[in-house]
């Protein structure tokens, strides 16, 4: 019995017992079958929840790289693994077979370790999303050093403090970025972001843009004559299972970023199931994942993931509206794209665009469509299913987080009838509860609460780099013996969850718990809508009240406001009742966001209680002009 493909719902349910019931059985087999080890593990686990203490997979020896790409050069050398789509449409695209793949991993690999680079030392990666980037995360894997891809959007202040919480010995950069039509000066910002001492002691450059850029004598170093002198074949680092992979920064609601530590074996075994399982793998798909490789999506599905499977995947280096907002369609069609992976907020942006857009590209190569990053509302599923599926494509609504490593709750593709908003089933392996008072398992369902995983899986982060405290406090102590993961959940009467946003969003209003994702939602169905975010607010009689920011389509701003106001207001009192109401409904042009497209809903938190003196960590925020404009109108 082999336990790597689940086939149908039965089979999924089988899985899922088996998990629960040997689970060291169950990913026993599942590392034994499908990867390659220098040496097998002693132990599937062991575990001290309260401790925050995981390991998987104890004594094993393994190389990730090796199974990424070494493993199937005799059957896939010729195979595309990457496919670079260059941000300007003038530009060729780039196709990466696993033999090049291998030659350029190799060579990088040998640059580094030339550098001084060693097994353990960090090195932080701050490029645009081009091949160097995939590139230079697998090199270092492959030799041991700890990777730590910073977002090439990033100010120098992030980077500043990302770099110096880890020690990072290297930076690998490029002269600068397209983006757009725009250019961003990378390298620029990096010599801001280390202009005092820090630990870093060499600056590997790339060329990308062509523009001038000051180099420091001893410090900065150009990348192409090193490459290309040096050694197409490299001997990989034999590396513990529990051997430190790489540390990939999220910011906490408070304080600084967390450095958030995942490792080898575990990460590896996991990433490659669940992007087996959930994105419905065929050895001839193409796979697009249209996150930043600066973000975990990016890291285990657009990379590892699917690597590790063997399967081809697009990098796309520019933005979904550039040259036009066509483009993303325009890239399906080019390389017959069979899975398309991408955030709510793409969705909702693009779904505003003329439809045309879309039409004009083929996309009937599609077989999968997948969401990810925040709830997404009803609007934009059906949107998404209607028009991109042409509703043959079953869409994954998948629910992780950074933390997890891997995808925890989400329909498996042709296996698990979906339903909008709901992220539907735990994958195997993973042990959700929902929690209530006292640290009591709220059981049965039809009921809500706060989303725990009561077991570990491989993939999760063993830790906060530098700092195990606060991995306890953050994770292990709300609810003690399980992982609290800062979520809110409804499980419906068959089983399924629907995340209802942040457990800090959810607001009591007359007593009645109300996560912020289900009011949205509805408030994303009136026609005139675009965007939506709801926060509470202290309130003399409800305890609290419901604040909303709304963004209006281009054809909606001409309309009445008081009339959209109650037209809103209408719509929630026909899913809610009248006690999801919004007390007040300001129209704003923007909401703020992260870089990652989350909208910051803590910053608009503090507007409609006034407490604007602490906007806590600002760092990841895109548009930070927007929360002034919204401070002046509101309510
Ligand atoms: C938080 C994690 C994991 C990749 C990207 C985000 C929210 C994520 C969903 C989903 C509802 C979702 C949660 C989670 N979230 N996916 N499908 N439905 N909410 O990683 O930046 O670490 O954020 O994103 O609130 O805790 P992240």
């Amino acid at each position: 019995m082999s336990y790597y493909k689940i086939s149908d719902l039965e089979q999924y349910f089988k899985h899922y017992k088996k998990s629960v019931r040997e689970p060291r059985k169950f990913w026993g087999k599942i590392a034994e079958e499908n990867f390659l080890w220098y040496q097998g593990w002693e132990k599937v686990f062991e575990f001290e929840m309260i401790k925050g203490e995981i390991k998987w997979f104890l004594g094993g020896k393994v190389n990730i790289v090796k199974n990424c790409i070494d493993r199937h050069l005799s059957k896939r050398g010729d195979k595309p693994a990457i496919i670079f789509e260059p941000n300007s449409i003038e530009e060729k695209e780039q196709i990466i077979t696993y033999n090049e793949l291998y030659t350029r991993v190799a060579k990088m690999a040998n640059v580094l370790r030339s550098q001084g680079v060693k097994k353990g030392d960090r090195v932080c990666i701050y490029l645009p999303m081009i091949p160097e980037l995939a590139v230079a995360m697998l090199a270092c894997a492959r030799i041991g050093a700890i990777h730590s891809v910073i977002f090439a959007g990033f100010s120098a202040a992030a980077v500043n403090a990302r770099v110096k919480d880890c020690g990072a010995k290297m930076i690998i950069t490029a002269d600068g970025s397209y983006r757009g039509a725009k250019t961003l000066q990378l390298k620029t910002i990096i010599d801001e972001a280390i202009k005092e001492e820090t630990s870093v002691e060499k600056v590997l450059v790339v060329k990308r843009t062509g523009e001038e850029v000051s180099m420091k004598e001893g410090r900065d170093i150009w990348l192409a004559p090193l490459y290309e002198e040096a050694e197409e074949t490299n001997i990989a680092e034999i590396m513990d299972s529990e051997d430190p992979l790489f540390i990939l920064y999220t910011s906490g609601s408070t304080g600084k970023p967390k450095g958030m530590v995942h490792t080898t074996a575990g990460y590896m075994v996991q990433t490659a199931y669940t992007f087996n399982n959930v994105f419905h793998n065929n050895d001839d798909d193409v796979f697009w994942c249209t996150a930043d490789l600066g973000w975990i999506t990016g890291h285990s599905y657009l990379l590892y993931g699917a690597l590790l499977n063997g399967a081809t995947t697009v990098l796309f280096e520019g933005i979904p509206t550039y040259p036009d907002a066509g483009r993303f369609w325009s890239i399906i069609d080019k390389y017959k794209v069979t899975q398309f992976y991408t955030a709510p907020t793409a969705i909702r942006s693009l779904m505003t665009e003329d439809y045309e857009h879309v039409t004009k590209h083929d996309l009937s190569s599609l077989r999968v469509l997948g969401s990810v990053g925040e709830p997404i509302n009803e609007e934009a599923w059906h949107w998404f299913n209607d028009f991109i599926g042409k509703k043959r494509c079953p869409i994954v609504d998948t629910w992780w987080q950074t933390e997890t490593g891997s995808i925890m709750i989400s329909p498996l593709a042709y296996v698990t009838p979906a339903k909008p908003t709901y992220a539907t089933l735990p994958l195997p392996g993973i042990q959700a509860v929902l929690m209530g008072e006292k640290n009591t398992e709220i059981t049965g369902n039809q009921v809500m609460g706060s989303l725990c995983i009561k077991f570990p899986w491989p993939s999760m982060a063993r830790t906060i780099w530098g700092d195990h405290e606060r991995y306890i406090k953050t994770y292990f102590s709300d609810f003690p013996g399980t992982y609290f993961t800062g979520d809110g959940a409804l499980r419906d009467e068959v089983g399924y969850y629907r995340i209802t946003g942040r457990t800090d969003d959810v607001v009591i209003v007359s007593g009645h718990n109300l996560g912020t994702a289900p009011i949205e939602d509805a408030i994303n169905q009136h026609p005139a809508v675009a965007e939506s975010a709801v926060v509470g607010y202290p309130h003399e009689i409800k305890g609290n009240a419901l604040y909303g920011y709304i963004t209006l389509k281009a054809e909606g701003t001409s309309r009445d406001r008081e009339n959209v106001r109650k037209e809103i207001n209408q719509l929630i009192t026909s899913h809610f009742g009248p006690i999801g109401k919004l007390d007040k409904i300001q129209f704003v042009d923007d909401l703020p966001k992260t870089r990652s497209g989350k909208i910051l809903r803590r910053i608009l938190r503090s507007i409609a209680t006034n407490e604007m003196d602490n906007f806590g960590d600002t760092s990841t925020m895109i548009n930070p002009e927007v929360v002034q404009h919204i401070i002046d109108n509101k309510l």
